[in-house]
């Protein structure tokens, strides 16, 4: 198995043991990769270990994200500006790629680029030379470029919403993070592993997880992966007395039932409960393929966004306007 407890990535899932293998494997080669997989899975961690267990691991990791930069801003962020390029510009800028000097530049969400940002980050990434805004000469970088997407791609360029040119640029050296719910065993090892943590950040005394909860963790599909879990054993952590976590809290607001519970109800309850479990794994399923906007996943949904909001809502899941995220 490999050791990466350094690097605080837990999972001993083959599917997860596959992904830290080819990250050990292409941490040394120094190249650009294109970290994939659903929201919350694990990108930037796999970014961070890409680089830490690599050649740049004394020089800084900048971490960007592309959803953030607007499409007139981009390549002032990226590569800086000097002093009275454009209006707003009092001062010179270095940038992103000056910052990542000597080490690496992750560039999360990359399927969220313009097609103006796409075409400057191609021609950056041909032969990392590039203009500061408003400036004369052209530097030359040694940065190491990682970027991550929770779209795929190629069906980003069958849409035509990606270059061709830049997907085949980035997609050379590649490492998929499997979704948690493929990834047999490794809830409840990371649940365990969040419990010893929370306990030192906290300084309580030791607790455990209750076989309910245990049984909860590793029937639930985890559709916010990684993150969800997280979050889940974040607020149950805070929020149970006594030295077990129950995770009731959870259970209920996921609408989860396990076979006893079902079958100790009457018809009509059950059939709510299922109705209600499926509404919130459609509802949070959805979102983590619109990477968290709401006004996209309605969208896919074939519904309008307030009724959608409203799901949401109800289900308390972690949006754009979620209001229970603990991270
Ligand atoms: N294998 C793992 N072991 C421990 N923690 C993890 C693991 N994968 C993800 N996490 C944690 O889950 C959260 C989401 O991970 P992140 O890398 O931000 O996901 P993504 O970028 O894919 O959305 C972070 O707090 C991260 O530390
Ligand atoms: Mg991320």
């Amino acid at each position: 198995m490999q050791s990466s407890s350094r690097l605080n990535l837990v999972g001993s899932s083959p599917a997860f043991q596959h992904a830290l293998k080819t990250i050990h494997r292409l941490a040394p080669v120094d190249a650009t990769v294109l970290i994939g997989g659903e929201s919350g899975t694990g990108k930037e961690l796999a970014a961070r270990a890409l680089h830490y267990l690599g050649p740049r691991s004394d020089q800084p990791f900048i971490p960007v994200n592309c959803g953030a930069l607007s499409d007139t801003l981009f390549e002032s962020e990226l590569f800086g500006h000097e002093r009275g390029a454009f209006t707003d510009a009092k001062k010179s800028s270095q940038g992103l790629v000056g910052e990542a000097e000597g080490g690496t530049l992750f560039l999360d969400e990359i399927d969220t680029l313009t097609a103006k940002a796409q075409g400057a980050l191609l021609r950056f990434l041909q032969d990392k030379s590039y203009r500061r805004v408003g400036g004369k000469g052209y530097s030359q970088a040694d940065v190491r470029v990682l970027v991550a997407s929770n779209a795929d791609l190629g069906v980003l360029v069958q849409q035509q919403r990606f270059r061709q040119d830049l997907l085949y640029r980035l997609n050379v050296l590649c490492v998929t993070l499997p979704p948690l719910r493929e990834r047999h065993g490794d809830a409840l090892e990371l649940a365990n592993t969040f419990i010893t943590r929370l306990g030192h950040q906290y300084r309580t005394p030791e607790r455990k997880l209750h076989p309910d909860a245990i049984a909860f963790i590793e029937q639930y599909s985890w559709p916010g992966n990684v993150r969800e879990l997280e979050n889940v054993i974040h607020r149950e952590f805070l929020m149970s007395d006594g030295d077990e976590l129950r995770c009731e809290e959870s259970r209920r607001r996921m609408a989860f039932a396990t076979r006893d519970d079902v079958c100790a109800r009457s018809f009509k309850d059950a059939k709510a409960r299922a109705i209600a479990e499926f509404e919130r794994r459609y509802v949070a399923e959805l979102l983590a393929q619109a990477g968290g906007k709401i006004t996209d996943a309605a969208k896919l949904a074939g519904k309008d966004r307030s009724a959608f909001g409203k799901l949401v809502k109800k289900y308390t899941i972690e949006a754009d306007f979620g209001d229970f995220a603990l991270n």
